[in-house]
Formats: structure tokens, C-alpha cells, sequence
């Protein structure tokens, strides 16, 4: 299965994916492509090191949004992953390339949707309002993209417990160690394995046990 994977930061998630691939816990499975729309992002710097191909275009460079929008989809219709990962990508998914890709894009979000996810929360934000709201548990989710903001069918979701001393970046920092690098590679190798099947809004993984 070949992935391109779509960045904006630092890349921790890409370099669980390049690590779990290198490892063998990920198979079946090559980055072809690692896409930012930030020419500083870290995570160009992991995808250079790894010797996977690298390209940015970013809104900035366009007058019209539509037009970034149509050079994003060429990008991803030349190169014709199997699947795209968005890895702490920052750019709003435009529906021409969702529907262009259906069932094939899939997105790490810091929390156990539906809880503290859509428009405006993203990054810390999520950590924030979950220890604003004194939630207990929290997380992080793997989901398939659709047209909407984080409501696509869930594929892998693992719990971490909120603790009464964390602030947002201890907790940030928690979910990304203890659930995010575990289930997205889990998510991508499920997939690479054909062992993922999608009925209305909801996954039903072969073999699956909690
Ligand atoms: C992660 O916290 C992820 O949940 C969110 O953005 C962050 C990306 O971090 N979508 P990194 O770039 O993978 O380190």
C-alpha cells in the first residue's frame, strides 16, 4: 500500500510511521510522499532523513483559495496513493479531494470523538478544554475523513486517563506517547492488511480485540 502523508509541525506521528515501518509492526506498506503546507515544518526535516520525497504548496501561494485547493488535488491525483494520512496536517481538507479519495483518507485527532473535536479544536486547544471541563478520560482517535470536521467512521480509538495535576502540554504530550504513535500505525497496518470494512459510520476490523 502506498501513503502519502500530509504534516504541518513537528511530525511525531510521521516518525511513528516511519519507525513502526522500518520495525516491521507496520507491513505491507511505503511512504510515498510527505506533504506540508509549511516549508518550516519538522516534519519535512524526518521525511528527508527517512529519504521519502517531500513537496509544499502552501495557500499562501495563491490567490484564490479554489486555485490551492485544485493544485492540492493534482498533487495527490499524480501521485495516487493508496491512502493519505493526515499527521498533524493543519490544512482544511477541501471536499473536491475528499470526494475524490473516498474511504481513503484518514485523520489522528487528540481526543475520544465526539468528545472536544470539530471546528476550533485543534492542537492544545483540545487538552484545554478537556481539563477545563474536568473530564477524566481522554485520548486520541484515528477516523476516516469525510466532508465534514472530525466526523468520519472511527477506526482505533485508545483512552488516557486525565490527571488531576496536568496541565495541557502534560497532557498533550501523554496522549501523543501513550495513544496517538500506537494507533495510527495500527490503523495504517489494519488497512495495508485489508482488515478494515466500513458499514454507514461504522468500522468493523477483522480479528479486532480491544
Ligand atoms: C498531534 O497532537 C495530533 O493529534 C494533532 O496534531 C499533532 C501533530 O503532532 N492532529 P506531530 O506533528 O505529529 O508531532
Amino acid at each position: 500500500m502506498r501513503i502519502a502523508v500530509m504534516v504541518s509541525g513537528g511530525g511525531t506521528n510521521l516518525q511513528a510511521i516511519i519507525d513502526n515501518i522500518n520495525s516491521g509492526k507496520i507491513t505491507n506498506t511505503e511512504i510515498c510522499l510527505v506533504y506540508s503546507n509549511n516549508s518550516n515544518a519538522y516534519a519535512l526535516e524526518r521525511a528527508k532523513k527517512a529519504g521519502i520525497p517531500t513537496t509544499v504548496i502552501s495557500p499562501r501561494d495563491y490567490e484564490q483559495r479554489e486555485d490551492f485547493n485544485k493544485a492540492l488535488l493534482q498533487l495527490l491525483q499524480d501521485v495516487n496513493p493508496d491512502l493519505i494520512v493526515l499527521a498533524g496536517c493543519l490544512v482544511v481538507i477541501p471536499e473536491m479531494i475528499v470526494e475524490a479519495f473516498p474511504n481513503r483518507i484518514i485523520n489522528i485527532h487528540p481526543s475520544l470523538i465526539p468528545s472536544f473535536c470539530g471546528q476550533g479544536y485543534y492542537g492544545i486547544k483540545v487538552h484545554e478544554k478537556a481539563i477545563s471541563r474536568g473530564a477524566r478520560v481522554s485520548g486520541a482517535t484515528v477516523h476516516f475523513v469525510d466532508t465534514g470536521t472530525d466526523t468520519g467512521p472511527i477506526i482505533l480509538q485508545k483512552p488516557v486517563m486525565i490527571r488531576e495535576d496536568d496541565t495541557p502540554e502534560t497532557l498533550q504530550k501523554r496522549i501523543m506517547e501513550e495513544a496517538e504513535w500506537k494507533i495510527m500505525p495500527m490503523a495504517i497496518d489494519l488497512i495495508a492488511n485489508n482488515k478494515v470494512r466500513i458499514e454507514g459510520q461504522r468500522v468493523f476490523i477483522d480479528g479486532y480485540e480491544d
